[in-house]
C-alpha cells in the first residue's frame, strides 16, 4: 500500500497509539546530514504514536537504524550492529527493529537483511518515510513483516518533524541528485533531483525562527542546481535571508560545475550568509574528474576558486577528496596533493574510494590497490593537516562573530559555539549568552578548536 494520504496515516496512528503511549525509542544514524533531517521525520512519526526518545538503545522499546551506502565501511558496520540486537529484540514483547535510509535502497539489499535477521520488523528506503506508521502498524498489530522502498516519490511538506537540536536546524531544499558522479550511489537510492517549493522552504525557516532556531543549514546534494519555477540557488538564499529572526544561513553540499556568480553575489551581499562554501573537488587531476565525470576540469576548478576568493574575501573553503578512484596513477595523485597546496583549504575531508555495486567506476578497468590507496589517503590527510593548522594559527587577532551552543563537556568552563566560517571556538562567558551570536576575539589555536574573548559590548 502506497499512503498518499496523511488521513490515512492518522488513522494508523490512532490505532498504534494504545499500544505505543509510553514507550520509548532510539535511532541510530549514519552518514550525512541529509540522514540526520530524514531522522528527526522518522522520531517525528514515533512521537506522535506516543513514544517519547530513549537517553540509549538499551532501555528503548524500538530501536531504528539510520544507514548510510556511501562507501563499504559504513554498511558492514550496520549489519553488525543489527544483528546484535537478536536477544534484545526476543527478550520483551512489543519490541520493534526497523533497518532505515540508503542502504535498504539499493537492489535487493533489504530483502537480504530480512532474511539474514528474521527479528527484524521492516526495511524502509530514504523515499518512503512518510510509511513508517503502515510498517510499524504492521509489526506491531498485524504481526506482519514489511517492506517500504518507493523510488521518485513526489516531496511531502506535511510529515511530522522531532528535532533534538534547539539552536540550529537543517532544512532540506530538494532531495535526490541528477549528476551520476560515476562512483556515487546517491542519485540510485535517493532517486532524481527534485526541489521544493520556495514558499514551503520560507515558511519552515521563519516557523523555526518562531521556536528559537538561530542558524539554519539548507541541504541538498547539490543545492545549486535548486530551481523551483523562477527561483533559483541565488533567489532562494536571498528569500530565506529575508527571514526576519534567523541569525545565520548555511547551505550545503555545492558542486562546483554549478555555483553561479549570483551565488557568490549573494553570499558577499548577505550579511547573515556564513562565509564558508564546501565545495568538494574529488580529484586535482583533469583525466580523473573527466572519469568520475565531475564536469569540471583542475583549471575550472582554480578558476572558480579564485573567483570566490575575490567576490567574498575571506572566505573559508572545505573540500572532499577521494584517494585511489581506478586508474589513479602517482602522477594524478601528484596532481591532488599540488592542489590542496595551491589551494590551501581550510579543511579537506578525505575518502578512500570504495567501489559501489551498479555505478559505473565500480566496473572500470585498473581499480588501486588497498595499500597504494592508503598510502595515498595518509599523504594527502597529512598534507592537508599542517595547512589547516597553519590556517588556524592566522586566526589569531580576528575577531569572529561566534553562535554560542552550549558549555564544554569536559571542563564545564567554557562556552562553545560555532564561527561563521564554521570553526569550534571556546570562550569563558555566562550560561545566559548560550544562543546569542557574539564578537569574540581569537587569542590562541588549538587542535580543532579556537580560543578568544568575547568582546564586551
Ligand atoms: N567511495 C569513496 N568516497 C565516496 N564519496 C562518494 N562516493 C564515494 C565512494 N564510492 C565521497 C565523495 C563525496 C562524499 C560525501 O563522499 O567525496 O563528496
Ligand atoms: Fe553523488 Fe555526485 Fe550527486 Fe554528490 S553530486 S550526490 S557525489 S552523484
Amino acid at each position: 500500500m502506497i499512503d498518499e494520504n496523511p488521513g490515512v496515516a492518522m488513522e494508523l496512528i490512532a490505532d498504534l497509539m494504545p499500544v505505543c503511549a509510553g514507550k520509548s525509542f532510539y535511532i541510530h544514524t549514519y552518514g550525512c546530514q541529509m540522514n540526520v533531517r530524514d531522522s528527526e521525520t522518522l522520531a517525528g512519526w514515533l512521537v506522535k504514536m506516543g513514544y517519547f526518545p530513549a537517553e540509549n538503545p538499551e532501555e528503548a522499546d524500538a530501536i531504528l537504524f539510520n544507514t548510510c551506502c556511501i562507501r563499504e565501511h559504513a554498511e558492514a558496520r550496520v549489519i553488525g550492529s543489527v544483528g546484535a540486537l537478536r536477544k534484545w529484540r526476543a527478550q520483551k514483547p512489543g519490541r520493534v527493529v526497523g533497518v532505515c535510509g540508503c542502504m535498504m535502497q539499493q537492489p535487493g539489499q533489504a530483502e537480504k537483511l530480512l532474511k539474514k535477521y528474521p527479528f527484524v520488523d521492516f526495511a524502509l528506503g530514504p523515499q518512503s518515510i512518510d510509511e513508517l506508521p503502515r510498517l510499524m502498524h504492521e509489526a506491531l498489530l498485524e504481526g506482519k513483516r514489511g517492506l517500504a522502498l518507493r523510488e521518485n516519490a513526489p516531496l511531502r511538506e506535511d510529515m511530522p518533524r522531532h528535532r533534538a537540536r534547539s539552536l540550529t536546524a537543517f532544512v532540506n531544499i530538494m532531495a535526490g541528485c541528477n549528476n551520476f558522479c560515476s562512483y556515487c550511489i546517491v542519485p540510485y537510492v535517493r532517486g532524481r533531483e527534485r526541489s521544493r517549493e520556495t514558499s514551503a522552504i520560507v515558511e519552515e525557516v521563519a516557523s523555526l525562527a518562531a521556536q528559537g532556531v538561530r542558524e539554519v543549514t539548507l541541504l541538498g546534494q547539490n543545492v545549486n542546481s535548486y530551481r523551483q519555477g523562477q527561483d533559483d540557488f541565488a533567489s532562494l538564499l536571498h528569500k530565506v535571508a529575508a527571514v526576519k529572526d534567523i541569525g545565520r544561513i548555511r547551505f550545503m553540499t555545492s558542486h562546483p560545475k554549478d555555483l553561479s556568480d549570483r551565488v557568490i553575489e549573494a553570499i558577499a551581499g548577505e550579511e547573515k550568509i556564513c562565509r564558508h562554501v564546501h565545495l568538494p573537488v574529488q580529484s586535482g587531476s583533469t583525466g580523473v574528474l573527466a572519469r568520475m565525470n565531475r564536469r569540471y576540469t583542475r583549471e575550472g576548478y582554480l578558476q572558480l576558486v579564485d573567483k570566490l576568493r575575490k567576490g567574498v574575501p575571506g572566505i573559508c573553503l572545505t573540500t572532499d577528496f577521494i584517494v585511489g578512484f581506478p586508474g589513479e596513477t602517482d602522477a594524478d595523485f601528484a596532481d591532488s596533493l599540488s592542489l590542496v597546496q595551491q589551494v590551501e583549504f581550510d579543511a579537506a575531508y578525505v575518502f578512500t574510494y570504495s567501489p559501489r555495486q551498479g555505478t559505473r567506476a565500480a566496473s572500470m578497468p585498473d581499480q588501486v590497490p588497498p595499500d597504494v590507496a592508503h598510502q595515498r589517503h595518509l599523504a594527502l590527510l597529512a598534507a592537508q593537516d599542517e595547512i589547516s593548522h597553519r590556517r588556524d594559527q592566522a586566526q589569531i587577532g580576528k575577531t569572529v562573530e561566534v553562535l554560542f551552543e552550549g558549555v564544554d563537556g569536559r571542563t564545564g568552563q567554557y562556552l562553545v559555539g560555532k564561527a561563521g566560517d564554521n570553526r569550534t571556538v571556546h570562550a569563558p562567558g555566562r550560561q545566559e549568552w548560550i544562543g546569542s551570536i557574539l564578537p569574540v576575539t581569537i587569542k590562541r589555536a588549538g587542535a580543532h578548536t579556537l580560543h578568544g574573548e568575547i568582546v564586551p559590548s
